[in-house]
């Protein structure tokens, strides 16, 4: 989401066509733009959804007592800043549900305080270690309830990582699907089962910044009519992008979140190849799709096109209409939208409310993401009864220790010629701006908007007020002092002499801190639009690292950053002797590069992405300026599945440093790989039909019924409502086209609620999919020896190579983290199921196992596949 109000006004409904976009002739002479074909009708919940039994039976129950006006307050927002949290739903006071509560990050609770400030997705990514994975998220989940928060508005698989560039992609995990998909799951089961509803976002084809809203364009000089377009076949889709949200799916994830970008040019949160076809129909998706902040772009259009909730609510912020809230209610009565429609949408919110064991009198909302002051008006855009709104509740719970444990454990070491660990160095001097505080304040630049200090975390909606900042310079000098050594820093990049100086002496252990940063796109950092316009260091960090280094013969290097950098001036130098790679730490950054640089943790992070020797290595890269005139600029994502690895692979070029690579104080051994084979049997397509729609309850036609009750309460300015303000459906429509009958603007079979065909690919009541997808098909082993004098944890991967001409040469299929004493060894054990074996297959629409001949490697990085066996 972004906070921007300066936003060109959005296009109205108008007769739309939901999801198939007509390009104006002369645009079709030009290039034949990508399409979207339509998906109708909009697949309706299962109550009897695997895992979802209960909640269902609960919402059943509550939905069945609700008005229409009460259903329609439960999907729309009721404006931007017109409550305490990012976003919040209509209230039903009548029953004692409060509003819901939306807020943002994932790595945190945004612009609130007394709360944790976590590594990043990216960084927990770079553990490789599921459990962490769960408990950062269920920390996360813990501090967002004690907040009063409903939904947290995280994790992240889009962008996925196509381009490193692109601006947020530390918000998620990493651009191997597998990695992001076990990283989206870990993290939505710890935040449900602290209590609160996880959203998978931004869904999908969300990989840059550049041009993902209009009026954003606009601010750095772009005149777009239309948002960005990514267009992506079936197979990709599928193979790459889809696969972790599939995952989100499975791991019985409450909400989604449709991003802002066009998908085949037409919107993703009205897209119902997207919404109604992949995510409800294919992958079983039982909870509710919420719209990005001000992603909607129609209404009765995005409501047959699969969306269940439009956030904040108003057509742009504080415009005080929306396309749902009255515009939503008439359209159900004049029977535009159908009323199993709107059923669903309310079932399917309070069932993922009711899943993570939400009850109807929740505890109150107890901050205000607008203002740090204790008292102030509630409807803050409206400047309205003022009161307590900041109770300041400390909700840290002490994840201090978990954080810093996650941050050492996601730190990578990508050279150590032997300088590391530390042993009580005699003199240690640390140079660089990147190890020091902002001098203003670890919260100086709101939402983190600046790169001035140690680079903790990124910047924009996908972050969170830190509670501290512990600095590197803070955190190695208190060991230093411990260990009665010297210790000297120089907190800039930008004194040469008094660095030459000091690094110059004898004896001395430098250690250079390095950053890049990105963030999202309603912020410029340094002419870097969210997306960062370079692969380089900032800061002339190349040539600080290279200065220091031609006079020091111990240079260790760390690098705080948002995917790779090019280290290709200087990492092979003889006097850089370490180089690791500390992501986005988080709140405890000093400590936990402290820990690894002492050896207290011994390094075992993995990279989560690769590192190009060039820029151009990496095949692909962000789309700055439009290609398509003023109209929807076009990115094509023409290279498949061959991003990150898979790309640097198919061209067989060399790397810096591979995927998955990591270095540790200790050595192991690879051996004795066993593939077991078990019987699962054949895949069984699945056949059968749906049940016909079903509604609950009834409603009155008489339109004096629904208009607004001032008698009641007083109406807030620019707050969004479900009433009509006149019973004349018209007048209260506002919409100069209101009329229109269905079948004039809808897409056939929009309000059609009978039976439908279930997919071959989806299951029956198996949220994910077809549950013989994740049917076991081979078991893998191998024996890990640690070789060396310390413990350490391993992190051996498994791979696979399909086989085919089209196939990447290898593919991650699952991993672990082994903790392993010195000369011991233990049992790396890992499976693959069906869909690990199989590629999408764009005629038959489902996985298919192809007839090439298979290969499995167990190995510790993408490019050392130490043991290899082939597949019978
Ligand atoms: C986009 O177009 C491609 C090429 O026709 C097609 O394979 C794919 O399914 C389309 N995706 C969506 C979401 O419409
Ligand atoms: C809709 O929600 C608002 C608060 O957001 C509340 O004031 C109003 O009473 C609700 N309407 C109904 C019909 O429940
Ligand atoms: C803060 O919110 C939580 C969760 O709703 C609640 O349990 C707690 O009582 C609230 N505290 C205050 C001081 O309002
Ligand atoms: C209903 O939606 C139309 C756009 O489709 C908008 O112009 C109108 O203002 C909306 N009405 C209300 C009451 O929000
Ligand atoms: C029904 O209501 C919707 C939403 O306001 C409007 O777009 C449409 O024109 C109306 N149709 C009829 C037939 O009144
Ligand atoms: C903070 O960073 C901005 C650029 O992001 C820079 O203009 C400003 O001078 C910096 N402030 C301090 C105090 O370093
Ligand atoms: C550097 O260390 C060596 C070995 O510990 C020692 O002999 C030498 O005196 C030291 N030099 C300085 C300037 O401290
Ligand atoms: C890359 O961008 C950063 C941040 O804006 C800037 O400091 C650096 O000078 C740029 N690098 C090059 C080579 O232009
Ligand atoms: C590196 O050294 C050169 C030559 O002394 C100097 O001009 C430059 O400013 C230095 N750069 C940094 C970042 O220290
Ligand atoms: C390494 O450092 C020494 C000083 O200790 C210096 O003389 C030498 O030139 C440096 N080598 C490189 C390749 O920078």
């Amino acid at each position: 989401m972004k906070t921007s109000t300066a936003l060109a006004l959005l296009a109205a409904s108008g007769p739309v066509t939901a999801s198939v976009v007509r390009p104006a002739a002369e645009q079709l002479a030009k290039r034949a733009l990508a399409t979207s074909d339509p998906y109708y009708p909009s697949p309706w919940m299962d109550p009897a959804a695997d895992g979802w039994e209960d909640a269902y039976a609960k919402a059943k129950a509550f939905v069945s007592q609700l008005t229409l006006l009460e259903k329609v307050n439960l999907t729309t927002g009721v404006g931007w800043a017109a409550e305490q949290c990012v976003g919040q739903t209509g209230a039903i006071p009548r029953l004692g549900l409060r509003s819901m509560c939306m807020q943002d990050s994932p790595l945190g609770i945004r612009g609130t305080d007394y709360n944790s400030v976590f590594p990043s997705g990216q960084t927990a990514a770079a553990t490789f270690d599921r459990t962490l994975l769960f408990k950062r998220g269920n920390a996360m989940g813990q501090e967002a309830k004690g907040k009063g928060v409903t939904v947290l508005l995280g994790p992240v698989a889009g962008p996925l990582g196509r381009m490193p560039e692109a601006g947020r992609n530390w918000e998620g995990f990493s651009p191997d699907p597998v990695l992001t998909g076990i990283g989206i799951s870990e993290t939505i089961k710890g935040v449900q089962q602290a209590g609160v509803v996880a959203c998978a976002k931004h869904f999908i084809g969300n990989e840059q910044e550049h041009f993902r809203q209009t009026g954003e364009a606009q601010g750095y000089g772009y005149d777009i009519k239309e948002t960005l377009s990514s267009n992506i076949d079936d197979k990709t889709m599928h193979e790459l992008y889809l696969w972790p949200f599939q995952d989100a799916v499975r791991a019985g994830v409450g909400s989604f979140m449709c991003s802002y970008q066009q998908v085949n040019n037409s919107y993703s949160c009205q897209n119902s190849k997207l919404l109604n076809d992949l995510l409800k129909n294919e992958l079983g998706f039982q909870g509710f799709v919420m719209s990005d902040w001000q992603a909607q772009h129609t209404g009765a259009a995005s409501a047959v096109a699969g969306l269940d909730m439009t956030m904040p609510g108003d057509t742009e912020f504080n415009t005080g209409i929306s396309f749902w809230g009255t515009n939503l209610t008439l359209g159900v009565l004049n029977g535009t939208v159908p009323a199993w429609r709107i059923d669903d949408m309310a079932m399917r919110i309070m069932a993922a409310f009711f899943k993570v064991g939400q009850t109807v009198n929740q505890d109150p909302i107890n901050f205000s993401f607008w203002t740090s002051d204790t008292y102030g008006p509630i409807h803050w855009a409206a400047n309205k009864d003022v009161q307590q709104i900041n109770f300041h509740v400390d909700v840290q719970g002490g994840h201090g220790s978990l954080i810093r444990e996650i941050a050492a454990k996601g730190t990578v070491l990508l050279k150590n010629s032997g300088s590391l660990p530390l042993k009580k160095p005699k003199f240690i001097a640390v140079i660089g701006d990147d190890a020091g505080p902002n001098p203003l304040g670890p919260n100086a630049c709101s939402d983190r908007g600046c790169d001035n200090g140690t680079a903790g975390i990124g910047w924009g909606s996908g972050t969170a007020n830190y509670p501290y900042l512990v600095t590197p310079d803070a955190a190695i000098q208190a060991q230093a002092v411990k260990d009665g050594s010297r210790y000297e820093s120089i907190l800039t990049n930008y004194a040469n002499s008094q660095t030459r100086a000091l690094v110059s002496q004898d004896n001395v252990t430098a250690i250079v801190f390095v950053n890049a940063d990105s963030g999202e796109g309603y912020i410029n950092v340094d002419g870097n639009e969210g997306d960062r316009k370079n692969l380089t260091l900032w800061k002339n960090g190349d040539d600080l690292i290279k200065n220091v280094s031609s006079f020091c013969a111990n240079t260790i290097v760390v690098i705080h950053s948002p995917g790779p950098v090019l280290l290709t001036e200087w990492y092979d130098s003889p006097n850089v002797t370490a180089i690791l790679w500390a992501g986005f730490p988080g709140q405890e950054s000093g400590n936990s590069i402290t820990d690894v640089l002492y050896g207290k943790v011994n390094p075992s992070g993995r990279s989560p992405f690769s590192w190009g020797a060039t820029r151009d290595s990496f095949g692909t890269d962000v789309l700055y300026e439009p290609n398509n005139g003023n109209d929807a600029p076009q990115q094509d994502f023409s290279e498949g599945v061959f991003i990150d690895y898979r790309h640097f692979d198919k061209a067989n070029s060399a790397l810096t440093y591979e995927f998955g690579y990591g270095l540790s104080y200790t050595t192991f051994q690879y051996s004795n790989l066993k593939v077991r084979k078990s019987n699962a049997g054949a895949y069984q397509p699945t056949t059968g039909t749906t049940a016909p729609a079903p509604t609950f309850g009834n409603f009155s036609t008489n339109l004096n019924d629904y208009v607004f009750p001032s008698n009641e309460f007083p109406y807030v300015y620019e707050y969004i409502y479900p009433y009509l303000n006149t019973s004349d459906a018209k007048a209260a429509s506002a919409d100069p086209n209101y009329g229109q009958s269905a079948d004039q603007f809808l897409p056939p079979h929009a309000t059609d609620g009978s039976a439908q065909p279930l997919l071959r690919s989806a299951g029956k009541s198996e949220p994910g999919g077809n549950r013989q997808l994740f049917n076991v098909l081979y078991t893998v082993t191998a024996d890990i020896k640690n070789t060396g004098s310390v413990v350490g944890d391993e992190v051996p991967q498994l791979y696979v190579a399909l086989g085919g001409p089209d196939d990447p040469k290898v593919v991650l299929r699952d991993f672990d983290r082994l903790r392993i004493d010195p000369g011991k060894t233990a049992q790396f054990r890992a499976t693959l199921t069906r869909r690990d074996l199989s590629n999408w297959d764009t005629t038959v629409q489902d996985w298919v196992i192809s007839s090439y001949p298979k290969t499995v490697y167990v190995g510790r990085s993408s490019r050392k596949l130490d043991l290899t066996a082939t597949l019978s």
